[in-house]
């Protein structure tokens, strides 16, 4: 079994390194420069990177979009460590963090190829699908538990 880190970035050389590895899975192969893997919300947001041997082989990111409700996007791994469940690591890591932030929400918006995947994580397909870059695209939530329901110390007995 290969022994993949996942964890937050921990330099600016990682994280330059993420958005490399970002722009090689999600634009390069749609013919986009570097560069166009980058938004301005980056700089404040919370990137998890999947690591073997130094280099960064998954990414994903996690922001607050208004209170209680967080966007994970830019979820890419490298083709050739798809299927090992890097991916599903990189969600479920990314699905604590927001718990740990009190989120209550947490919204993707998925190319329909990635519909199955985050079926099995828990998420749930909204509205109709439409086009960016030219991807047909869909909205998928996932309502978190409450601290609340998780912990009956915090319920009144009956
Ligand atoms: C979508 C994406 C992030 C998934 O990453 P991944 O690391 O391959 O995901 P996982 O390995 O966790 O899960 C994928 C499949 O592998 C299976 N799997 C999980 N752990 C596994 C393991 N240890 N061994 C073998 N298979 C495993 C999962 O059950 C899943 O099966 P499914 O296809 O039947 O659903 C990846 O395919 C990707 O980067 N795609 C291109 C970019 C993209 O579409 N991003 C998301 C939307 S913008």
């Amino acid at each position: 079994m290969l022994n993949i880190d996942v964890r937050p970035i921990k330099t600016n050389q990682e994280l330059e390194d993420m958005y490399y590895q970002r722009w090689l899975v999600l634009r390069d192969p749609l013919g986009m420069e570097r560069g166009t893997e980058k938004d301005k919300y980056d700089t404040s947001a919370f990137h998890l990177v999947a690591v073997y041997n130094d280099t960064v082989i998954g990414s994903a990111r996690l922001r607050e979009l208004s209170e209680g409700l967080g966007s994970i996007a830019y979820v890419c791994v490298l083709n050739e460590f798809h299927n090992r469940g890097i991916g599903t690591t990189l969600i479920e890591e990314l699905i604590e963090k927001a718990k740990e932030k009190n989120l209550r929400t947490l919204r993707v918006m998925t190319r329909l190829d990635a519909l199955k995947f985050y079926k099995k994580l828990g998420f749930s397909q909204t509205g109709e699908s439409f086009n960016y870059l030219d991807i047909p695209h869909l909205f998928m939530y996932l309502t978190l538990p409450s601290p609340l329901t998780l912990d009956g110390d915090f319920l009144p007995n009956t």
